[in-house]
């Protein structure tokens, strides 16, 4: 079976990705600078898939390190989940956001290219559709402006991937457009652990589920969307995961460029999400209306249709599933991964 080298995989996503990867037989290596996470979260997949796998401590901007993991690995193919990803950070931290995403990638790609391995799997984003474009988002459109330096990352990123292929088609890349990932393993043992305040819908009413915050702020009630406020296509982070396990056995089998937008096509509003949360839960979460966030658009979701057709992958899992495998892990690990 083919070995997959993870960049980030100790991650939210990266880390829920490694379960489904040694679950599909894949053997894995994953490298992590443990910026935003703990090493512990390797611990909990090795626990939760009874397989064992390396955890390299190593920045992707540091290519002689990077090499040492490439020569001794010997991986086939790349998923590239390595990122700062904050989006108001991002703002005040212009730099450090290109710096890490950009430059980081540049060097992966190019050790990738001086060890001969040519395959890479990416953590786009549908940030990049920006806001210009209508819903449903389709692969299709042109690429729109971001409305931050965390989204022009992304979009740099692709072009970047892009031009690579066009210089050198022994490359297979796989751009994955994710839309909101939620929820966490149905085991209760991963999921996500934001430092500080939360900045995403779902962990901010996990944090006041469990007591740590006091209410939860909803950034405006006069979108045009059916209850006023923000509408996203939330997805389980563990479809999300699987549907990378569907891309790197595509690039496996094949050189190219692929876009594919990994989303339910639904959407759902912020008070969506609310009340499902205190449905499935039993759990009142207050919440108060407030202005709009800066930089926030009315409706994000996908034509999920291109993933169907050429992966053949899906989203089994609906909004009552992520709202319960989100208090599951939280409920069970209220400090996330620290004692
Ligand atoms: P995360 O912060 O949990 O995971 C990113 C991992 O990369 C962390 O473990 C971090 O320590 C590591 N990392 C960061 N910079 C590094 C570097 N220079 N060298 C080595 N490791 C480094 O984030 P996540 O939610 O799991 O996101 C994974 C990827 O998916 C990111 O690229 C993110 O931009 C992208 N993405 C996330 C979302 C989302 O809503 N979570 C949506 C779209 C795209
Ligand atoms: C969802 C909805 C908010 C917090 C971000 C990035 C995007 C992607 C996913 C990486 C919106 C509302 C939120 C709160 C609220 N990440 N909200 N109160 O902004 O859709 O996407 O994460 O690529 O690039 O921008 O996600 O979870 O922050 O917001 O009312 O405390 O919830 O206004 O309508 P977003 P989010």
């Amino acid at each position: 079976m083919s070995k997959i080298l993870v960049t980030g995989g100790t991650g939210y996503i990266g880390s829920h990705t490694c379960v489904e990867l040694l679950n599909a037989g894949y053997e894995i290596v994953v490298i992590d600078n443990f910026c935003n996470s703990s090493p512990k979260s390797a611990a909990r997949v090795k626990k939760i898939t009874g397989k064992d796998f390396k955890v390299c401590e190593c920045d992707i901007r540091d290519k002689d390190g990077l090499k040492k993991v490439f020569e001794a690995e010997k991986p086939d193919a790349v998923i590239h989940f390595a990122g700062l990803k904050a989006v108001g950070e991002s703002c005040v931290k212009p730099l450090e956001y290109y710096e890490n995403n950009i430059w980081g990638t540049v060097a992966l790609l190019e050790v990738m290219r001086d060890c001969g391995c040519k395959r890479i799997v990416f953590s786009s984003s549908a940030t990049v559709y920006g806001s210009e474009n209508k819903v449903p988002f389709v692969e299709t459109m042109p690429v729109g402006t971001a409305t931050n330096p965390y989204g022009t990352t992304k979009i740099y990123i692709e072009n970047i991937l892009q031009d690579l292929y066009k210089a050198d088609n022994e490359w297979s890349i796989e751009l994955l457009r994710y839309f909101n990932p939620i929820g966490a393993h149905p085991s209760g043992q991963i999921g996500e652990n934001p430092n500080g305040i939360p900045n995403n819908l779902m962990p901010y009413i996990a944090q006041v589920a469990v007591g740590k915050r006091e209410m939860l702020s909803v950034y405006g009630n006069d979108y045009p969307t059916p209850d006023g406020t923000g509408v996203r296509d939330y997805i389980h982070v563990v479809d999300l995961a699987v549907g990378h396990i569907k891309a790197v056995t595509r690039a496996l089998g094949k050189t190219g460029v692929d876009i594919y937008n990994l989303g339910t096509g639904i959407g759902y509003s912020v008070l969506d999400i609310v009340n499902t949360f205190m449905e499935v839960n039993k759990i009142n979460i207050p919440y108060k209306i407030v202005d709009r966030r800066p930089g926030d658009i009315a409706e994000c979701y996908a034509n999920a249709d291109k993933a169907k057709e050429e992966l053949g992958w899906v989203a089994a899992l609906n909004l009552a599933d992520m709202c319960r495998d989100t208090w599951n892990w939280q409920k069970n690990n209220p400090n996330g991964y620290d004692d």
